[in-house]
């Protein structure tokens, strides 16, 4: 079944894949939703047996890094039978993002399933504020969430904070203090044009990972991490903790050369870029050809040329991708 990985027009091998598992979610945080969203219809959604071919091929075409992503993956249904499949498919690496609401009761069992590390959303550490940014989530949840996950024996767990200026930028300090106290990885991320929003206007709220990293520095050293993690976070470490700190900024520092990743929605539209429109229709394939893999295989390969060489996000507040981020995977 191995082959040649995939590559693209400019020589980047693509091993990395980001599944999103449902478009749906508890939550309806401010810079990834409208407050009143309409979802997909189910014949719409890929099935659970559908994403599991979909990971199997991708295996087959050299990728040893899945991501499940949404929407919120652990509010659909069933959701532990896809963990447990892509969970013995021998991957190098299997991740989740999660906002963290479901994982009290799930942690454990998504551990054991075979999913070897989480992310999970924590944009404040206060009750009003969280609720506020999120419009329905409880924090104390997520904070069950976050403990029960460490408990769990992940093999690494990442907190994501997207930082909004007069929103959650004081909360820095208090954030990183947590992360140490509970020593897991934090990444701060610039909020991204994904998706038309009324509720705060992005360039205001927008906050530089330069201004994020001057916040720490006033409490904290911050070392350069020397490891390359192959993804579009920069990485440092501070003295007094194993933890690592995070920067994932579309906006002020282009990753686009060494991008390794494509996405695909939970409609089976392969995305190529999560800053461009460049897509393909997996679904069309999947449901044409259900029996025999070879058409799926080479639509992937194909899909390849299409890759785009960069994004182009800029801060002035217009929307250049329509798409919602629950439509994407965060
Ligand atoms: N900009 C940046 N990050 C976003 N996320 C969702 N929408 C956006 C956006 N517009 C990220 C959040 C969340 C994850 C699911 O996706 O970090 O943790
Ligand atoms: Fe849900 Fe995550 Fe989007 Fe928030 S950012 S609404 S938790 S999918």
């Amino acid at each position: 079944m191995s082959q040649a990985p995939l590559t693209d027009r400019f020589g980047r091998t693509i091993n990395y894949v980001r599944l999103s598992v449902t478009d749906r979610c508890d939550f309806r945080c401010v810079y990834c939703m409208a407050e009143d969203m309409t979802f997909l219809p189910r014949q719409q959604v890929l099935t659970l047996e559908e994403i599991a071919r979909l990971a199997r091929t991708f295996i087959s075409l050299g990728t040893g890094k899945i991501r499940l992503t949404g929407g919120e993956p652990l509010v659909r249904k069933d959701i532990m039978e896809l963990v447990r499949e892509i969970g013995t498919m021998g991957l190098r690496d299997f991740a989740m993002t999660s906002n963290g609401s479901q994982l009290p009761h799930m942690a454990g069992d998504l551990r054991r399933a075979g999913l070897h590390r989480l992310n999970i959303s924590l944009d404040s550490l206060d009750a009003d504020r969280f609720r506020n940014i999120t419009r329905t989530g409880r924090l104390s949840q997520v904070l069950d969430g976050i403990d029960a996950a460490c408990e769990a024996g992940f093999r690494g767990i990442k907190l994501n904070t997207v930082v909004m200026k007069g929103r959650n930028d004081d909360e820095i300090p208090e954030l990183i203090e947590f992360a140490r106290r509970k020593k897991v990885d934090i990444s701060f991320i610039e909020e991204m044009p994904l998706g038309a929003i009324s509720e705060h206007d992005r360039s205001e709220a927008f906050c530089s990972s330069d201004e994020v990293r001057g916040i720490i520095r006033q409490h904290h050293e911050l070392i350069p991490a020397t490891e390359d993690s192959g993804g579009p976070a920069r990485y440092y470490r501070m003295p007094g903790s194993q933890i690592r700190v995070g920067f994932i900024s579309p906006h002020s520092h282009n990753f686009c050369a060494t991008c390794n990743r494509v996405r695909v929605t939970v409609e089976g539209r392969l995305l190529l870029c999560l800053g461009n429109e460049h897509s393909v229709d997996l679904r069309r394939v999947l449901r044409g050809h259900p029996v025999n893999d070879h058409k799926l295989r080479q639509t992937i390969i194909d899909a390849m040329d299409l890759k785009p060489e960069k994004h182009h996000f800029s801060t002035n507040g217009d929307v250049q991708i329509l798409r919602f981020m629950n439509m994407t995977g965060g």
